[in-house]
Parts: structure tokens; sequence; C-alpha cells
């Protein structure tokens, strides 16, 4: 049954579509990037499509940008649209179960443990957990290896051992790494989308949460009985900090926010780090233009690299920026609309109960702000002026990039690169990323050389899962330096 489209004006035009309910599902969750392409072209920033009875309205370009990550909290927020997404993995109390003057103390919070003091802790034990991995699982002269499995289980072992603490990161090979895939498993489009449906994985989520709390809260129960040992964790960070009203972090928050920042950073942080490896060894003059930046920035012998080290090889900072253009691992960032709320420069209003989505994705492989937008090509982050990064600017800071086209402000939310977000919702775990992916990038650069498995190539995109991960199977060639 064809729909009557656009019957309101005043409204963001809808896409067409054949089947009621279902609407656009099928298309947009197969290639959301074309989708949202195709449709710009034919409507402009704003139009709503259906999809399983929500409609969303989707808003590109910087301003689209801006419009969903500055609208008032009044009449937008995140919460209506992921709580029930987020609840079974990160447990109550926290994130989207707070109002959000909450989250915004509980997101301060986390931020005083992610300082430049931690992170110049915490770069040799990343490059700790790195060598033992590659010692136990990558420790032969050359071989294939699922990249994306090998740098999942860094990432989980590095986040661990520098946020979760000594005592978690113990446990890990007892089960606790499986606990995270399962919570993992119900962070998925699906879930989204069915939230009524009784999925076994729901109820798988909610047994390995309880089990993973029940953990977490035995180590702050430890760590209150042993008070004389002295941490410097981020587990100690929530334990010590309180509220502005002066209240303590109840201890089901220190757990569940711990379970939260380790749940925002993994799949985030691997598929970029994947991502980042595919690309180098698809083109491997980028290796070799970062293996002699390393060799001239640490010397020959390219000792193991610190947190001071790091800002003079630019290279892997650039490799981080260029992949999470291209890739970013967040293509859709989503808000419920409350009440009706106008679109600036426009007569649209959307109306309240629709889905905004903004893509900075979209902007950000956009040819107007970023020339031959789909090649890997790091070195166009050498002229810019802004690092996103620890080791260069930050959304304080950042002032203006040019890109050889006009001027482009990157540090408002009227920007067309915003892997991080903007805004009340924006990222804080974006400095520890770029330091833990950098590091692992060195230590895994200095001992190997990479190219892609000949019979896979580069991997597809899959855009099944709600963080973009290369199509398995994501095979990578290892070869041991001399
Ligand atoms: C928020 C991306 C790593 C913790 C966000 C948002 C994006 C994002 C796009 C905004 C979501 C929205 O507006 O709805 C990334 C990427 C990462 C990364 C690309 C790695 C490459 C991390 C890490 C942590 C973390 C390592 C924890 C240590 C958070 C938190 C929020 C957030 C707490 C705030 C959620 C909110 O206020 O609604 N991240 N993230 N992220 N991220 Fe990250």
């Amino acid at each position: 049954i064809e729909q009557k489209m656009n019957a309101d004006p005043s409204q963001p035009p809808m896409v067409h579509y054949w089947i009621p309910f279902i609407g656009s599902m099928i298309t947009f969750g197969m290639q959301p990037m074309t989708f949202m392409r195709k449709y710009r072209a034919i409507y402009g920033d704003y139009f709503t499509f259906l999809m399983f009875g929500r409609k969303m309205t989707v808003c590109l370009g910087v301003d689209g940008n801006y419009f969903v990550f500055n609208a008032r909290h009044s009449s937008v927020n995140a919460e209506d649209a992921y709580n029930h997404l987020t609840k079974p993995v990160f447990g109550e109390q926290v994130i989207y179960d707070v109002p959000n003057s909450v989250l915004m103390e509980q997101k301060k919070i986390g931020k005083a443990g992610l300082t430049i003091d931690a992170f110049k802790r915490y770069v040799p034990m990343i490059i700790e957990e790195v060598n033992m991995y590659v010692d136990e699982f990558m420790n032969k002269e050359s071989d294939t290896i699922d990249i994306l499995k090998a740098v999942s289980e860094m990432i989980i072992m590095t986040a661990s051992r520098t946020l979760l603490g000594e005592e978690v990161r113990a446990q890990l090979h007892l089960g606790v790494a499986d606990l995270y895939h399962t919570l993992d498993a119900s962070f998925t489009p699906i879930h989204f989308l069915f939230e009524w449906l009784p999925l076994p994985s729901y109820y798988s989520c909610k047994e390995a949460h309880s089990e993973l709390h029940g953990l977490f809260r035995s180590i702050i129960d430890n760590r209150r009985a042993n008070n004389e040992k002295k941490y410097d964790d981020m587990l100690h960070v929530l334990m010590t900090s309180k509220y502005k009203n002066g209240e303590p972090l109840t201890d089901v928050q220190v757990a569940n926010m711990l379970i939260a920042f380790l749940m925002a950073g993994q799949h985030t942080s691997s598929a970029t780090t994947t991502w980042g490896l595919l690309m180098l060894a698809n083109d491997h003059s980028l290796i070799d233009t970062t293996f002699a930046q390393m060799k001239e920035a640490m010397g020959e012998e390219l000792p193991d690299v610190t947190y001071d080290d790091l800002k003079n090889i630019p290279m892997l900072e650039h490799i981080v920026n260029e992949t999470l253009r291209i890739r970013s691992p967040i293509i859709q960032i989503m808000r419920k609309v409350t009440q009706p709320i106008p679109i600036p420069k426009t007569h649209y209003v959307v109306p309240a109960g629709h889905y905004l989505v903004a893509s900075p994705s979209v902007s950000s492989t956009d040819p107007n702000y970023f020339p031959d937008p789909e090649a890997f090509s790091p070195l166009r982050w050498e002229s810019s002026t802004v690092g996103q990064s620890a080791s260069g600017g930050n959304d304080d800071t950042a002032g203006e990039v040019d890109y050889g086209f006009g001027s482009v402000s990157l540090k408002s939310a009227r920007s067309p690169y915003l892997p991080f977000g903007a805004g009340r919702h924006r990222c804080i775990g974006e400095q520890f990323a770029y330091v833990q992916i950098r590091t692992i990038l060195y230590t895994l650069l200095k001992k190997f050389d990479f190219e892609l498995d000949p019979k896979v190539g580069l991997p597809k995109p899959d855009y099944n899962s709600m963080v973009i991960l290369p199509t398995l199977p994501c095979l990578i060639k290892y070869k041991r330096r001399s």
C-alpha cells in the first residue's frame, strides 16, 4: 500500500515507502550511508523516514549537526532515545537512567579520572598488555590473524588494566571478558527497535550485567576494608568523588559507571584501531612513512614510547583522525523529540515523538569539506592546526582548520568533523582513546609489518551493529620485523 507522503508541508519531507509500519527499515538498515546521501540529494539536509513505526528525522550537514547536538534539553533528549537499549547493559542509576543534570555531573567525575597524569601512568601499562598479547598470540615469524579479534582483546585488556584497576585485570581470564562479550551482544539495532521483544540476548545480558556488577561491588568492598593500599585508577576516582550537593556516588553507581565507560570505549576503540591497521595494510607507503617517523622521533632502537613521545610522532594522530573521518564507528546519533521543535533557517517543525538522527559521518565524507573524501589520506591532517587528540588541542583550545578551500571551524558543534559528538553528550573518552590507540599502533608497528590477506582484501563496513565494525573475515598478515 503506497502511503500518501509529505502531507504536512510544515514537516520535513517523508521518504517514500511501500510497506506500512516497516517503512524504510530495510533500505536504511542495509546501507545507511548510501540511504542518507541519496535522500539528501533529493530532499536536502532534513527529511524523515519511517522505521518500524518510528519517525526518524535525519538532520545532515554542519547545520544539521549543530541543530541536533545543541538542541535544548527541554525539547529533545538522549535518554528517551537510548535508555531502553543501554539500561540492560549499563544498569540502573547511571548515564541515561538518571536526569540529565546528574549525567552531566557523572561525566564530570569520570573526566576527572582521565587526566594527563593518569595517561602518563597508563601508557606503560598499555604497552605491557600489548606485549603480553603478542607473546601469547602473535609469536610466529609471520602469520595471518583475525585482526578485529586481536585488537578487541587488546582493548579489553588495556582498558581493564588502566580504568578498572588491577583486580579486574587479574580476573579477565576467569570469564570476565566473556561477560563483556555477552553485554555487547545486546548492543544491536534489533534491541533498539524491538524494545518489547523478549529476545534471549536481553536476558543473558541482564544476567551478565548482574554478575559483572557483583564482581565490581566486591572489589569496592575489598578496597574499603583494606584502605591502606593506594590506588590511582578510575575506580578510585569514582569511589572518592562527590556530587555538587556533597553526596558520594552510591556503590551501584560506581560499579555501573565502570561498566558504562568500558562499554562506551570497547567497540568504538576496537573498531578505530582495527580500521586504522587495515587501512595501513592496504597502502604500504603509509606504514613506511609512519615507521620512518617513529625512528626519527625515537631512534633506531625504537624503545617503548611514553605519553610525551607520542606527540613527536604526528602520523599516529593523523591515522586516528583520518580513520575516524572515513570510518567513524558511530554513524548515527539519536535524540527523541519531546516538544515540537522548529529547524532554524527552514520552515519545518519536527513534531514531538519523532527521533532526530545526526550523522557527522556524512559531513566528514562530504567533498565540500574534504576533497577526495573516500581516499584514506592521513597526511591531509598535516596542515591542520586542530588536534582532536590528547597531544594536540582539544575542544577547548581548537581553532580554525584550513583544508585549502576555505576555513572550517572544528571547534563548535557546527563542524563537519565530529566523531566524538558535541554539546552536552560529547564523549569524555576521546583523549583516553587517542592515547590507547596510538600506543597500541606504535607498539605493533614497531614489531610487525602488515599486509592485507589477498583473498579477503579490505573488508567493507558491517552496518548490523550499533558500532560500525569491519565485515568478517577481517584478516591481516603480520611479519615480524628483523
Ligand atoms: C559519548 C564516540 C571512546 C565514554 C560519545 C559520543 C560519541 C562517542 C559520538 C556522543 C554520543 C551522543 O551524542 O549520543 C566515541 C569514539 C570513541 C569513544 C569514536 C573511540 C574512538 C570512549 C571511551 C569512553 C567513552 C574510551 C570511556 C572512557 C563516553 C561517554 C559519553 C560518550 C561517557 C557520553 C554519553 C552521553 O553524554 O550521552 N562517544 N567514544 N567513549 N562517550 Fe565516547
